[in-house]
């Protein structure tokens, strides 16, 4: 692949589909194992439009956030009733777009909210169907910035509501009750956090039958499945298996009930790397700096979060040496890592920084007038040279 990289002007992120075939394949045998079971991959995680075309195409649905997520997936081929619309803030035209659309439901965090789904609905003579986004109240083992099930954290209904909150909607006529929907973090490795979360669902579906409430057919317990950003060699395929079996183990579905799951990072992290190129070694009193030519613009993780990435020269083979490497925005926070053991590197090497697929081209500012990263393909890649773009043709 270098040298098809070569061709091109960097920074890029390059999406492996072949990896991505094979991650969603695995997702298809472990989900296909249980009627009723279906993914709604997480559109934040990554909306370049090929991903979402592979992702639709393998038979998955989409979970939204945003009016633009919405567009963005009706433009590549999702079915409007396989998309779900989440979030704490929707805004009134995102929230017609949706009804227009005709998604499958809406996943609703606040009583204000719905009061604004169903005046809309009513408005508009349609029904709308809502899943109520219910705060756990279950930690996850994960960075602080990225947990969301906590009574702390701004997401969801708190549970104590929650019977209030449904029969509230039993009262609104354009609105149709389908289910709950929980998340409680992102990049979580330990499956005892999913665990923690089957035991929470099963008492709050407890009481929902004693206080005679049974009409939930869909059970949405959200994404979070984490990846391994160290060794992004050593399994590309993260481990579906425990993943899924820790809901098939712990989680008391109720006969015909469906369970949705909205994995995002699981299921594009692994695929992407942001290519870059080194534009100058610096050598510093304390430190030797590679400055590359991709900066946080491009991979914001390392500055927001002080996310490790796995960095490799594709341009050498030399013994490693430490680098700080950073990028060209003028802030100190513009680092992808410290201290870093890389094949020793000249200018013009090109690196990739691994694990990069989610969370990478879709949180890309243009901060100093920067330019947004293009994201190519394999198949850019398949294509004969004469058609690729240059960099004098971009
Ligand atoms: N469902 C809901 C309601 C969510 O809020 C999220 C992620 C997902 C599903 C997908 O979670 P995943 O399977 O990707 O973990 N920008 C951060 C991650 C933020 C995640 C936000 N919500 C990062 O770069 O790590």
């Amino acid at each position: 692949m270098r040298d098809c990289f070569e061709k091109k002007r960097t920074p890029f992120y390059y999406y492996d589909t072949e990896l991505l075939a094979e991650t969603l394949a695995a997702i298809k045998r472990e989900t296909d194992k249980h009627e009723g079971w279906h993914l709604h991959y997480a559109v934040k995680a990554c909306a370049n439009a090929k991903v979402l075309q592979q992702i639709q195409r393998s038979g998955f649905g989409a979970d939204c956030v945003s009016g633009g997520e919405i567009r963005a997936c009706l433009k590549n081929g999702f079915r409007p009733d396989d998309i779900v619309f989440a979030g704490v803030g929707k805004a009134d035209w995102e929230i017609t777009t949706a009804l227009e659309s005709g998604i499958g439901y809406f996943n609703v965090e606040s009583i204000p909210e719905l009061g604004v789904i169903s005046d809309i609905a009513t408005n508009m003579n349609k029904v709308a169907n809502v899943c109520f986004r219910i705060n756990p109240d279950v930690g996850a083992h994960t960075h602080a910035g990225i947990t969301t099930g906590l009574a702390e954290n701004k997401f969801g209904i708190a549970k104590e509501d929650m019977i209030d909150v449904i029969r509230l909607s039993h009262r609104l006529p354009n609105i149709r009750f389908v289910g709950l929907h929980f998340h409680i973090g992102s990049q979580i490795l330990e499956m005892d956090d999913f665990e923690a979360l089957c035991h929470r669902i099963n008492e709050l579906q407890d009481q929902l039958e004693a206080a005679g409430i049974r009409e939930v057919s869909c059970i949405n317990v959200g994404g979070g499945l984490g990846i391994d950003y160290e060794h992004p060699d050593d399994a590309p395929v993260p481990d579906f298996k425990s993943y899924f079996e820790t809901y098939a183990k712990y989680l008391k579905l109720r006969p015909h009930q469906h369970l949705h799951f909205e994995l995002g990072r699981a299921v594009v992290g692994q695929c992407g790397s942001l290519i870059t190129r080194l534009l100058y070694v610096k050598q510093a009193t304390k430190k030797q700096f590679a400055i590359v030519d991709a900066g946080m613009t491009d991979l914001i993780r390392p500055a927001l979060y002080g996310a490790h990435h796995h960095i490799e020269n594709l341009s050498s083979n030399s013994p490693q040496q430490l680098y700080d490497i950073v990028g060209p925005v003028c802030e100190s926070s513009d680092t992808f890592a410290k201290d870093f053991p890389l094949a020793e590197a000249k200018r013009g090497d090109l690196l990739a920084i691994r694990s990069a697929g989610a969370y990478g081209e879709i949180m890309a500012s243009q901060y100093n007038c920067r330019e947004l990263p293009v994201g190519y393909t394999t198949e850019d890649f398949l294509s004969s040279s004469e058609d690729m773009p240059t960099a004098d043709t971009e």
